[in-house]
């Protein structure tokens, strides 16, 4: 079917509906492996009473387990239409509900001041976009754990290197903490 916008039609309309989703993508999709996750969690040492933000939450995977094994308060954002109701649909079906949910939005654009914990797999470049908002926003003691990619000019209090994560890639994960 031809598209049809506010008397457009074809690509100047596309461009339109471009033009009305402003959230810039950080990211692409690229899950972590289930067995990195775990890691991750374990390197922030999450544990019940943790608030997790899972900036880029992707299938939910990270807000789901730090809910589920490790008994965390669990959001995620994600820009996804598809990815957030992915997500929402699997919290549903395992009961977790009140511990974990997803924020469909821009990561760029929440308040992160009441998390204790936040996990991170973007690209170098978007972690130098957010740095200045987390470190408005981010409260002394917050552990940040990133997934292959540093933030410039913080120093990471732990390395983490996944030679093979079973599937023959390899990972590093950086824990920060908020001084
Ligand atoms: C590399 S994936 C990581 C997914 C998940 N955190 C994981 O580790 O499996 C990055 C995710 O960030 C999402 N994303 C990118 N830019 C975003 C933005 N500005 N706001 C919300 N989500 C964004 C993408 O749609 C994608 O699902």
């Amino acid at each position: 079917m031809f598209l049809r916008l506010a008397g457009l039609t074809g690509l100047a309309a596309l461009s339109l509906l471009g033009q009305q989703n402003d959230i810039e993508k950080l990211a692409p999709y690229y899950p972590t492996p289930e067995s990195v996750v775990e890691r991750m969690l374990k390197l922030g040492e999450v544990k019940p009473g943790d608030k997790v933000f899972d900036l880029g939450s992707g299938d939910g995977r990270v807000v789901i387990m730090a809910a589920q094994k490790f008994g965390a308060d669990a959001t995620g954002i994600e820009m996804d239409a598809d990815l957030y109701k992915q997500s929402m649909e699997r919290i549903k079906s395992l009961g977790l509900d009140k511990k974990a949910r997803i924020i469909r939005g821009d990561i760029a654009k929440q308040d992160y001041s009441s998390a204790t914990v936040l996990t991170v797999y973007l690209l170098p470049s978007s972690n130098d976009k957010i740095r200045p908002l987390l470190e408005k926003q981010l409260r002394k003691g917050t552990r940040i754990v990133s997934h292959d990619f540093m933030f410039k000019d913080w120093t990471p209090v732990k390395e983490e290197h996944i030679e093979d994560d079973g599937e023959g890639r390899s990972h590093t994960l950086y824990l920060y903490i908020v001084k």
